[in-house]
């Protein structure tokens, strides 16, 4: 680590943990706003119609000085540029992180994100909309003359959870067709599944970047057999189509070459769903729905290309995320949208960030010398409320929250989503404000408690408060703002990459299990243990299993 990196990251851990120069220790938040009436104001920020709030952390005007300090000395500015301009970012993999070029315009520039690929992204994104439109027309039926009702995207990880959110966050009711997801390999999903699907009429769509993730082919190869028993053997590929880079597998698989939609290996898995990934969304919403939303990743993508460090929310996004887990030492974060169409939220994120930040080493092979990436996790408000929030209130260890909370919801019922609004900005309210033993004393003489009654749960009741959120508001849930929310975390991701020194565009980490899983599963097939060959937990545990599937 150079100088300036070693002095920035000195300045940040000071701000954090240290008394200050006169002795004192660092203001609380709630010092913080009882100092500075404009402090929403100046700790708030806005890109296009989203509002972003960090007024609620211990982030003062010397920790953001030194935050911003550490953005300049990581070279945050240069590398979000090298990642636009497509120099190879991903140096493990020697690949590009070309996700912006999937939403850049015919004729944006290199700078831009756009011009390297164009052509490529640009043919495919033709293509889906022609499939789309033959699909929604009727001109592309299935092999018994019926229209398509039904999608099924089999894919795994960033095949999955991307389109899986998505749909969920913007599914119209009205939408002539349902799209379903079958991610896990375990067979109880696609028993699930059998139930509501009719082969004549659905459309299998098979999302692999690889086309050679073993859950992903199993579930294909399942499929595709369910097809063949209705349609026959010769007429089940008629019905399915392959969104990958592996042109040959998918080739080899048997889906003609017209129903393959490639992408570039500039794509990673959890920044795909912009591209032939997102297939199953262009069919589900309707191609205006998804053009929106690529619309609205756009606009992010320029608002975190042309926005000046301290007012660009992608980079403040992930300077809070710096405090939290380097200066402060927490460890988690939940997430909470106050949108149940948002459910797919969290575990979208869970792979977006902890897949991208959880590294060990630099990019050139060093230990990383500080925490990276937090545990993410999190469910719509106001449901988490009712679970873990508890902990998150009162538990010694701080939990900073996201909340993204929506103005205008799309259904009739206004009361419902004051409650829903009323309870988000609650949450965020209460972690901040607290409520001490004085005020506990007060509120339970006030309902008619007696002193010794008082005293055995005051401390039960003590909220500690100064409890940090961010808050994230959206006027409305649709293609656009969710384009623009999703590109956001994205490019914090890219952002904290930068900060901490680390690749967040590969995944090593997820090789191990596969690779050991290969001779487990043989074991499992000949029903034999090898002795020596695992550890004898593994060993204990694949005897038992043997023994209780004694019957295959
Ligand atoms: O196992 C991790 C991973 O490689 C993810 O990064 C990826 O999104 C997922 O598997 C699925 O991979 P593929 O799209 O190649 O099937």
């Amino acid at each position: 680590m150079g100088d300036n990196m070693s002095d920035a990251w000195a300045a940040v851990m000071a701000a954090g943990r240290m008394p200050r120069a006169d002795g004192t220790a660092p203001d609380t938040i709630r010092a913080l706003f009882a100092a500075d009436p404009q402090r929403f104001e100046r700790m708030s920020f806005r890109a296009d119609n989203m509002l972003l709030d960090i007024s609620k952390t211990a982030i003062d005007a010397r920790a953001m000085a030194a935050l911003l300090e550490l953005a300049r000395a990581a070279g945050v500015e240069e590398r979000r540029d090298a990642m636009a301009n497509g120099e190879h970012v991903n140096v493990t993999e020697n690949r590009r992180a070309l996700h912006m070029a999937l939403r850049a315009p015919v004729g944006a520039s290199r700078a831009s994100g756009g011009a390297a690929v164009a052509a490529e992204v640009h043919s495919t994104l033709g293509r889906m909309h022609a499939f789309t439109q033959a699909v929604h027309g009727g001109a592309l039926r299935g092999a018994t003359g019926n229209r398509f009702t039904h999608i099924l995207n089999i894919g795994i990880g960033g095949s999955d959870l991307g389109p899986v959110m998505a749909v969920r966050a913007l599914i119209n009711p009205a939408s002539p067709m349902q799209a379903l997801h079958l991610g896990n390999v375990d067979g109880h999903g696609w028993r699930a599944l059998l139930a509501t699907l009719d082969p004549t009429r659905t459309l299998v769509l098979v999302a692999s970047k690889t086309f050679t993730t073993q859950e992903t082919m199993a579930n294909a190869v399942l499929v595709k057999g369910w097809l063949a028993q209705t349609l026959g053997e010769d007429k089940a590929a008629s019905h399915m189509a392959a969104l990958s880079t592996n042109i040959q597998a998918c080739a080899d698989f048997g889906i003609p070459s017209e129903r393959v939609f490639p992408f570039g290996d500039y794509v990673g898995g959890r920044f795909s769903m912009w591209s032939a990934i997102g297939l199953s969304l262009a069919l589900a919403l309707g191609w205006d729905s998804f053009e929106r939303m690529l619309e609205g990743a756009r606009a992010m993508d320029l608002h975190f290309l042309r926005t000046p460090l301290a007012e660009n929310l992608p980079v403040l996004l992930a300077l809070t995320e710096i405090w939290h887990v380097n200066a402060l030492g927490l460890s988690h974060r939940a997430v909470l949208p106050y949108d149940e169409r948002l459910r797919r939220l969290p575990a979208h994120l869970q792979q977006l960030e902890m897949e991208s930040l959880g590294k060990r080493v630099t990019l050139r092979g060093e230990p990383v010398p500080q925490a990276t990436g937090p545990v993410v996790f999190g469910e719509p408000g106001s449901s988490a409320q009712h679970s873990f929030m508890q902990m998150v209130h009162q538990s010694p260890q701080p939990v900073p929250v996201d909340f993204i909370l929506i103005a205008r919801p799309d259904h009739p019922w206004t009361q419902n989503h004051r409650i829903l609004l009323a309870h988000g900005l609650a949450q965020a309210e209460g972690l901040l404000a607290g409520k001490n033993a004085d005020a506990v004393r007060a509120e339970m003489r006030a309902a008619g408690s007696d002193e010794a009654a008082i005293e055995k749960l005051v401390e039960h009741r003590v909220f500690p408060g100064d409890r940090p959120s961010t808050t994230i508001v959206l006027p409305r849930l649709e293609s656009f703002t969710f384009g623009q929310l999703i590109a956001l975390y994205e490019h914090k991701v890219a952002v904290l990459g930068a900060l901490w020194d680390i690749n967040p565009f590969d995944q090593w980490g997820v090789e191990l299990g596969k690779q050991l899983a290969n001779p487990l599963l043989a074991q499992l097939e000949e029903r034999v243990v090898k002795p020596g060959q695992h550890d004898g937990s593994t060993t204990g545990l694949l005897r038992e299993i043997l023994k209780l599937r004694a019957d295959g």
